[in-house]
């Protein structure tokens, strides 16, 4: 048994995609113990589109005042919560960190509906998840700076900066966007902007910031692959053990979203290595970085290829205590249909369901293998993301509706062309995610940092010894866009 006391479990910033169950531990930093950390709930409305409804809930919030001078005053930064439990090692540790003691900013850190402790509805049901969409999350944000503004009595004028990364981030973006009174400057760090039904490049990026190791690496990936679909197709009882099945392949060879669902988790591993490279997770570093999965991909002692990528694959499933690979497409959906919100004083959660519905209603974003070289096979489909849809919340959720719904997203926040003044996008050119956000500026007053060599949200992270030089410049160019922001009279 873990041992969970102290220990937080919590779902990765934005899954894979396809989504991914497996949790990532991280140990409690003790911030909850800083004396100028609090946790708060705000009372917060439930449908901000419709006057006559009051229904209310309550919203989890962090605070730290440690930087803050009220005679002076000061900007408020505010963390806007994603996909997953708000993290309250947040509230002292992070890049916004630094900067909130630079610019003496009061810090909060608002959780996300549907997530975490944040509970809108009474449960998940199809019913009830109608109030998790991307415009009540952003209404939620700016009904809370409005009630804040008047509750800790910020001096007028008072600068509302908002930070976020990943699905957050666009969140950030999108704030200053639709809410320009109220969020003066927004952060926004590996943000997504762009609503896909399919999402190809994510694997394409995955397989471009494997080669930057080597082609050798790229190349026996590929092998490996391809053994496997030989396998599927002769022997495939031999797949059981070298990757470690939970459960014998042979009865699923006819089931084409079992051998999809396989694939997903298989490159997975991959993808983990490049989204998370080298990322600073509070002190500790991720084992599967893209050099030690190319270390076992070009080590021929370790067997052939296929033994190979098994081997990346029980290195990454080391990280999340599984010793068996649970590839049965119903289990997925079963975890995905569980309609109750995760209980974290059993150290579990439950980030997937509620996101698996955004993607469902308002992304995208499938995993799919569709490009060329077939790097990791060619059995992730489109179909398979719309079959989870539709398996998970009704024969409506079909293809037609995600792409009316992708379109919807992208009409209402403008994609790529969103058009947009102080903010700072930040973009790592290993992450997978890249592709779907803002890499050139397209209004002067807005500002696009692209890094060479970082993954996922790198900039966001504390800052370590081994953060490559151009991801300390970036941080630095950041200070000096928001103290732009924060001269008198901008
Ligand atoms: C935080 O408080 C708990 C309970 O009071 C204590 O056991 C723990 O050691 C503290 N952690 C730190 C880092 O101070
Ligand atoms: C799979 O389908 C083929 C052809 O439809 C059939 O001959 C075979 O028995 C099936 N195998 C299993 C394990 O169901
Ligand atoms: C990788 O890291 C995890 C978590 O720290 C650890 O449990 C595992 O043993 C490590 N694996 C290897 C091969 O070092
Ligand atoms: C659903 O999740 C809850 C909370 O994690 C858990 O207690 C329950 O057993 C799950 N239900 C099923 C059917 O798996
Ligand atoms: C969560 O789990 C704990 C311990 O397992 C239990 O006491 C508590 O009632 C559960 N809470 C909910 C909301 O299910
Ligand atoms: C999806 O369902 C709608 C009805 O809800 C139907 O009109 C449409 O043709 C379906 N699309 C596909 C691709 O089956
Ligand atoms: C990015 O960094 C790599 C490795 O240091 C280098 O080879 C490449 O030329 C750089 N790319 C750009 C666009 O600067």
């Amino acid at each position: 048994m873990i041992v969970l006391i102290f220990i937080f479990l919590i779902q990765e910033l934005y899954s894979y995609g396809m989504g991914d169950y497996r949790t990532y531990t991280h140990r409690n930093d003790g911030a909850s113990n800083n004396s100028h950390v609090t946790i708060e709930w705000f009372t917060q409305i439930l449908d901000h589109f419709n006057p006559v409804d009051d229904r209310k809930w309550q919203q989890r919030f962090f605070t730290n005042n440690q930087f803050y001078d009220h005679s002076t005053g000061g900007p408020v930064f505010l963390m806007i919560g994603g996909e997953d439990e708000a993290y309250i090692t947040w509230m002292t540790q992070g890049a916004w960190i630094d900067y909130a003691k630079k610019f003496k900013a009061f810090c909060f850190q608002l959780e996300h509906r549907y997530y975490g402790k944040s509970h809108a509805t009474k449960d998940l049901s199809i019913a009830k998840l109608r109030y998790l969409n991307v415009e009540q999350a952003l209404a939620d944000s700016a009904q809370f700076i409005f009630e804040m503004n008047k509750k800790y009595q910020f001096p007028a004028n008072t600068k509302w900066i908002v930070f976020g990364g990943s699905y957050s981030g666009s969140l950030a973006a999108w704030m200053r966007l639709k809410y320009p009174h109220l969020v003066y400057g927004a952060v926004s760090s590996s943000s997504i902007l762009l609503a896909v039904v399919e999402y190809s490049g994510y694997l394409k990026t995955t397989y471009e910031s494997l080669k930057t190791y080597s082609n050798k690496c790229v190349d026996a990936i590929q092998e490996g692959f391809f053994k496997i679909d030989s396998l599927l197709h002769g022997d495939s009882k031999s797949l059981n053990k070298i990757f470690q099945l939970c459960d014998p392949i042979e009865e699923s060879l006819n089931n084409t979203k079992d051998i999809q669902n396989l694939h997903r988790i298989l490159v997975g591993s991959f993808v983990e290595a490049a989204r998370f490279n080298n990322i600073n997770e509070f002190g500790s570093f991720r084992n599967t970085t893209i050099n030690s999965v190319c270390n076992i991909m070009e080590n021929k002692k370790l067997g052939s290829p296929i033994d190979r990528v098994a081997a990346v694959n029980r290195l990454s499933q080391s990280n999340y205590g599984q010793n068996c690979v649970d590839f049965k497409y119903k289990n997925m959906l079963d975890f995905y249909g569980n309609i109750s919100y995760s209980n974290e004083t059993c150290g579990k959660t439950y980030a997937g369901r509620p996101y698996k519905y955004q993607e469902c209603t308002q992304f995208g974003h499938g995993l799919s293998s569709a490009f060329e070289p077939p790097v990791f096979g060619n059995h992730l489909s489109i179909e398979f993301f719309t079959q989870v849809c539709v398996d998970l919340f009704g024969p409506e959720f079909n293809s037609t509706f995600i792409q009316k719904a992708v379109d919807r997203t992208n009409m209402f926040y403008g994609g790529l062309d969103i058009d947009i003044t102080r903010v700072i996008f930040i973009q790592g050119s290993i992450d997978p995610w890249h592709p779907l956000g803002l890499l050139k500026t397209r209004n002067p007053k807005a500002h696009v940092i692209f890094i060479n060599g970082t993954a996922h949200m790198a900039d966001f992270y504390p800052k370590s010894d081994k953060d490559l030089p151009q991801l300390t410049a970036a941080r630095e160019q950041i200070v000096k866009y928001i103290s732009e922001w924060l001269k008198p009279k901008n």
